[in-house]
């Protein structure tokens, strides 16, 4: 399908934006919601994950962080805060190990000079990744996250090995082909 397509899909639908179609994916594969119920939306802005969580499965508890403002979703709970300072959300800060699943969309300004932005990429996975390996429950929790095919992925793919005991790459059909793109899962079980 055209990227427009899932545009359109997406409006449609009610989703504020067509990467909900990428996260469906990989949760339909997955099947991760069906075992989560504390969810963390890093990134969340502006808000089709955390509403698409919301709508698939009414009982999860989701707490989203974005540096943007977002607008509210029902049953969510926003912070506008970057995931630098996430230790400084009291009500994220208290579940911190209880999180059955951590997604995130986060990506960096991009500067269009290759190597600064392969560099900024790397530097916030790494980040994203040390954050939701905090907050995560460590029995079974699963990770999300988007990051781009580079020269740093393989680096950065041998680090989610270090922390989580599966490790799998999604390209999602709703990615542009041309994006670069791709998600990263991993799980405790
Ligand atoms: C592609 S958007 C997320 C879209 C979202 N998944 C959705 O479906 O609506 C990426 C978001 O990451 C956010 N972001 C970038 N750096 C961040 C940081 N350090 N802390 C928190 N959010 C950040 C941006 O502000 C942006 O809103």
């Amino acid at each position: 399908m055209h990227a427009d397509s899932w545009a359109l899909k997406a409006k449609k639908s009610g989703f504020r934006t067509r990467a909900v179609f990428k996260l469906d994916e990989i949760i339909q594969k997955t099947q991760v919601l069906k075992r989560s119920k504390y969810i963390l939306d890093l990134g969340s802005a502006p808000g089709g994950w955390s509403q698409y969580i919301k709508q698939k499965s009414k009982k999860s508890e989701v707490y989203a962080i974005d540096i943007l403002d977002m607008e509210s979703v029902e049953g969510v709970n926003f912070y506008q805060e970057s995931i630098e300072n996430i230790d400084t959300i009291d009500p994220i800060f208290s579940l911190m190990g209880s999180f059955d699943l951590a997604i995130s969309d986060i990506a960096p300004n991009l500067t269009g000079i290759h190597a600064i932005d392969t560099e900024n990429i790397f530097e916030l996975n790494i980040l994203t990744l040390e954050v939701a390996a905090r907050y995560l429950n460590k029995s079974h929790g699963s990770f999300i996250m988007k990051t781009f095919q580079n020269s740093m992925l393989k680096n950065l793919r041998k680090k989610m090995e270090l922390s989580f005991k599966i490790v799998q790459t999604f390209k999602p059909a709703a990615s542009k082909k041309q994006s670069g793109e791709i998600y990263l899962y991993g799980a405790y079980k």
